[in-house]
């Protein structure tokens, strides 16, 4: 039987959104977001930490390659994020509206297919003072 280990890795994307949506009047976005629903939107540099799990591979002594995960996440959330318009530029929200928790759900389903291990949980901090975690369920 495998031992399972957790890891844990960070990457980095800015980005920038604006907290709106269509389902409301402009006086509505503007009470409920605040600032956030400024028209021209504003930037974050979103820090993403992720966790897989997986047995311990005897030969290699490891879960995953990170090179493998890397590229992964590489391919499925830094191209299509960084230094993007969320609103503008990412399909999912179009008709959603991009806040960080439901960047934490995008960013899950996005990546949930890595092969090599299961992915546990998608953590996003937004800021210095606020973050978010999405474990898929
Ligand atoms: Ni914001």
């Amino acid at each position: 039987m495998g031992r399972k280990i957790e890891l844990g890795r960070r990457y980095r994307f800015a980005a920038s959104h604006r907290l709106h949506t269509d389902q409301l009047s402009e006086e509505e976005n503007a009470r409920i977001f605040g600032k956030c629903a400024n028209p021209y939107g504003h930037g974050h540099n979103y820090v993403l930490e992720i966790s897989v799990s997986g047995d311990v591979d005897p030969a290699t002594g490891m879960i995953a390659n990170l090179a493998d995960l890397d590229s992964f996440v590489e391919r499925e959330v830094i191209e299509v994020f960084d230094c993007r318009s969320l609103n503008e530029d990412v399909a999912a929200f179009r008709e959603t509206v991009p806040t960080t928790e439901n960047l934490c759900i995008e960013i899950f389903e996005r990546l949930k297919s890595f092969p090599k291990a299961k992915l546990e949980r998608v953590r996003v901090q937004e800021t210095t003072n606020n973050s978010f975690e999405y474990a898929g369920t």
